[in-house]
């Protein structure tokens, strides 16, 4: 057998489509040869977080496509969508190495040749915590999530539990749209220091980026307090903890049922049997966020 450099491999393998039109023909002739099909879906600045989800679908499908595409219409702050980063070299260098087989990187004229008008259903999970701070925001994650399930007819999509709310809304797209894929989760990917994998933490000075970790280590120290101490306790504790550190200054921190997103006043409302605190955090004009899983 000869001796294939995996690197070279795959970086001879993957393809960059910018049209839909291309995409639907690399993706017909994989499904007419019955092979089954992963999409990851991320907006670049693509980080280990990005490719552990692409290791993932590596591992569960023939075909690996991964968009990368800044969707203006879930931005509902003009200067974060323009300040959003873009790195679309290093990005398919990186999706390249981690043998991706398709890099679907359109313009936006591509995906929205005319305004998307559609205005989803999506119930009470979109109406809490980002929802509410966001208004239109899952409206377009579900705009621009249900043109590229259409486009792939994915079998298996990835998303990150960091965005943990944003996975129960796409669940629920699925539902409303009918699509006939798996929904994978996959757990939040960390620095040493304990902070989340953000496309965002590159906007972090390196102050910032020293105080930020004090994110996840409160939340951490709290899963000490369940179920002892009663949520509203929780939730203060977190709150006020990481308020008191200079440069840090919550945004929002809900406990809600792991599978409704629904608040809960009690351990017992969850019924879901585990229940997750979202936080959002400003760290200066960079918003984090994280959550963890109380598990009851
Ligand atoms: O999580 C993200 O990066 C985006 O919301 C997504 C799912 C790629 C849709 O633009």
């Amino acid at each position: 057998m000869p001796i294939v450099n995996e690197q070279f491999y795959h970086s001879a393998q993957m393809k960059v489509l910018r049209t839909v039109r291309e995409l639907r023909e690399a993706i017909n002739s994989h499904r007419s040869a019955g092979e089954t099909i992963g999409l990851v879906p991320t907006m670049g600045a693509l980080h280990a977080g990005h490719i552990s989800l692409v290791d993932r679908a590596r591992n569960e499908n023939d075909v690996v496509v991964v968009s990368v595409f800044v969707n203006p219409t879930q931005f509902n702050n003009p200067d974060d969508l323009r300040t959003y980063p873009r790195t679309e070299e290093a990005d398919c260098r990186a999706l390249t190495d981690a043998g991706v087989d398709y890099a679907f990187i359109p313009a936006v004229e591509e995906i929205y040749p005319e305004p998307d008008n559609r205005q989803f259903d999506l119930g009470p999970v979109a109406e809490v915590m980002e929802g509410a701070m966001r208004p239109g925001h899952f409206n377009g994650v579900a705009q621009i999530v249900s043109k590229l399930f259409d486009f792939v007819r994915p079998d298996r999509a990835y998303f990150g539990e960091k965005d943990y709310q944003q996975i129960a809304v796409i669940r629920r797209m699925v539902e409303l749209e009918g699509f006939d894929l798996e929904i994978v989760a996959c757990p939040i990917m960390r620095h040493p220091d304990g902070l989340a994998m953000s496309s965002r933490n590159v906007r972090l000075t390196p102050q910032q980026r020293q105080t930020a970790p004090t994110i996840h280590r409160v939340l951490s120290e709290s899963l000490a307090m369940v179920p002892a101490r009663s949520v509203d306790e929780v939730k203060s504790f977190v709150v006020d903890a990481i308020d008191a550190t200079d440069g840090l200054r919550t945004e929002y921190y809900e406990i809600v049922d792991s599978l409704t997103m629904q608040p809960i006043a009690t351990w017992s409302d969850a019924t879901s049997g585990a229940a997750v605190g979202c936080v959002t955090v400003y760290c200066g004009d960079v918003r984090l966020i994280d959550n963890i899983t109380y598990r009851l």
